[in-house]
């Protein structure tokens, strides 16, 4: 059956010192826990030696926030998955609509990062998601169905299955205006449906979907009480080692 998670993308957030910092404190809490979900923290590349150092990784997953869509070679300034993998992390987020708003990444370079990942071992959270202007003219679930299956849809059953997926309407991060948890089930149910008549009920059923945008202690609760919403993929309220655990802690 599909895990619960909760994963907190730090964003371009905290120097070396505080999120080794932030990071001890997140582990610290969930030392004596016992969450009814995977932990998992994505942290600036700068961060991931130091805080896999640090972290107990059966309680707390670490993942990038990104990697290159080339394995090695003359791309200045890039990390690769095998780089991310070297420092001990497990996981990578990838499409982020960030990263396709601000660095122009498309399903084709996705595809390109979702087989690098693979071949280092990493789990993608690959993020899907509509922005407003999309929302409103309506064109949401063909945008979000389209968004899967051209960066995900050639994958085999077996591969598909070790993505995490993230919806994550872009209208709703960072900005306080969460998605209300009917709107989230209606989209995940969506995904899954789109999931089930590609790759059958079974891989559908046991594919987790994260929600992510302004989900904070107070909305959690009632957006994981969703059936098709398994967890958060969590910006701002990660900052903060007690927010944080407050999300965790929302899956009873
Ligand atoms: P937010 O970000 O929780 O700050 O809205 C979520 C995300 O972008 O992953």
């Amino acid at each position: 059956m599909r895990k619960n998670i909760v994963a907190g993308n730090w964003k371009m957030n905290t120097t070396l010192p505080e999120g080794v910092k932030l990071a001890k404190e997140v582990n610290a809490a969930l030392a004596n826990a016992t969450p009814k979900c995977d932990v998992i923290i994505a942290v600036p590349f700068t961060h991931l030696a130091s805080i896999n150092e640090v972290i107990d990784k059966s309680k707390l997953g670490l993942g990038a926030e990104n990697c290159a869509d080339h394995r090695s070679g003359a791309y200045t300034g890039e990390v690769s998955a095998p780089m991310v993998a070297s420092t001990g992390a497990t996981y990578v987020i990838l499409g982020h609509s960030e990263r396709r708003q601000y660095y122009g990444e498309t399903s084709e370079t996705l595809k390109e990062k979702v087989a690098l990942a693979f071949e280092s071992g990493l789990t993608p959270i690959f993020c899907i998601g509509e922005v407003l202007e999309e929302r409103e003219n309506g064109t949401y679930f063909d945008v979000v169905k389209a968004q899967i299956e051209d960066a995900l849809f050639h994958l085999s059953a077996e591969d598909f299955s070790k993505i995490i997926l993230a919806y994550e309407p872009v209208w709703a991060i960072g900005t306080g205006k969460t998605a209300t948890d009917d709107q989230a089930q209606e989209m995940h149910s969506f995904i899954r449906n789109v999931i089930a008549e590609k790759y059958g009920k079974e891989v559908a059923d046991n594919t987790s979907i994260l929600y992510g945008g302004s989900c904070k202690p107070s909305n959690a609760k009632a957006l994981f009480a969703k059936p098709d919403v398994d967890g958060g993929l969590i910006g701002g309220a990660s900052l903060d080692a007690e927010s944080f655990m407050g999300i965790v802690n929302a899956f009873e």
